[in-house]
């Protein structure tokens, strides 16, 4: 079966990088796969949310993926909370995973940071809640910018040991899918630094609601170098030479950037832009990023108005959702001789 599950933490400010090494994805796989789209506010907790603004931020995903371009009659988008499943499946999983494979997931260690100790342990488990989020549909295929990798490793590693463990062929190898040429972008003030949520400077990442002006001001703004484009010299057999990008880290974040955003190759950006002054070539960013998101940003605020329209959505496709999930844990019931019907 070719089943697709992905998942977006309500955490506030969606940017760029969602929307290129994600959310502009699940999109596109729509009609090739059935797809289930899940905001996944089980996930959020694991660090403190304020209650209020994670039920907006709740909304504001759903509506980053309508305004994408989701089409809520035939992909299943809904929040995680709502389908029980996930916390099931959860539990039972964590009783598979092994503490050594939680110690190397290194988003724990980034977001726990040096105050470990103090961390919830949710934070610590999350990758067996991702799992679980994925299995109880038993998704073959998970579209994800490159930072997931790591924790759909996990995931296979998890399927295969449940699967060894009771000696059963019950959980697919998922696949991950690491999709466009954007696949991990970079922030605006630090080519070296990952766009995301959590910096604290605005500057560094291109919101999907920033305006025209907001859009324009962070490209300009946004850290270059001295010289002037590079040519496609810098590819060997279509991917970037290592050292290139080590040594301009936020020319080609741009450039992968503009790659994404007109669906070029890299290798096509390069040699439009050969030889251009950072100035010229930001002016032509600008351009195209206001073409492709603004209009989303746009249909994002007026999606936002309408809570009630976006709510209904979400609970129409909890039950869906819940349909497919139900059975899948009556079975690994079954195989772990819990008793019941
Ligand atoms: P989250 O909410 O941090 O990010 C959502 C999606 O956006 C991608 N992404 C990026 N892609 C490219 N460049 C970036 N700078 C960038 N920043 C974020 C992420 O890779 C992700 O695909 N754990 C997940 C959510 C999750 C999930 C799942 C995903 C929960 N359960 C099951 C897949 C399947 C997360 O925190 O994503």
């Amino acid at each position: 079966m070719r089943r697709v599950f992905s998942g977006v933490q309500p955490t506030g400010d969606l940017h760029l990088g969602n929307y290129l090494g994600a959310i502009r994805n699940f999109v596109d796989l729509q009609e090739e796969y059935e797809c289930l789209y899940c905001v996944v506010d089980l996930h959020a907790i694991t660090v403190w949310q304020d209650p209020i603004k994670l039920a907006a931020n709740t909304r504001e995903v759903a509506a980053s993926f309508l305004a994408s371009g989701i089409d809520p009659k035939n992909s299943i988008m809904f929040n995680q909370s709502q389908v029980p499943a996930h916390a099931e499946l959860s539990w039972i999983l964590s009783c598979v995973s092994r503490i050594g494979w939680l110690n190397r997931m290194t988003q724990f260690k980034d977001k726990a940071g040096k105050n470990r100790e103090n961390a919830s342990v949710g934070l610590y488990v999350y990758p067996n809640l991702m799992a679980a989020d994925i299995l109880a549909y038993k998704a073959s295929h998970v579209p994800v910018g490159e930072d997931q990798k790591q924790h759909l490793e996990l995931t296979r590693d998890i399927a295969t040991k449940f699967n060894n463990d009771f000696s059963v062929e019950f959980f697919p190898v998922v696949e991950p899918l690491i999709l466009g040429e954007a696949t991990r972008v970079m922030s605006l003030r630090d080519g070296k630094a990952k766009m995301s949520k959590s910096d604290p400077s605005d500057n560094s990442r291109i919101n999907l609601t920033d305006g025209t002006d907001e859009i324009v001001q962070k490209i300009r703004k946004a850290r270059t170098d001295p010289d002037v484009l590079p040519g496609p010299e810098v590819l060997i057999e279509g991917d970037l030479k290592t050292e290139d990008q080590n040594k301009r880290p936020e020319a080609f974040n741009l450039l992968s950037i503009y790659s994404a955003l007109s669906r070029q190759s890299l290798e096509e950006t390069l040699k439009q832009f050969q030889g251009m002054q950072f100035s010229s070539f930001k002016d032509e960013l600008a351009d195209l990023s206001i073409a492709k998101l603004a209009p989303i940003g746009e249909e994002m605020q007026r999606l936002m108005a309408d809570p009630g329209y976006v709510d209904n959505i979400l609970q129409e496709g909890a039950i869906r959702a819940n349909n497919i999930a139900q059975p899948i844990l009556k079975e690994v019931h079954q195989i772990i001789g819990f008793l019941g019907k």
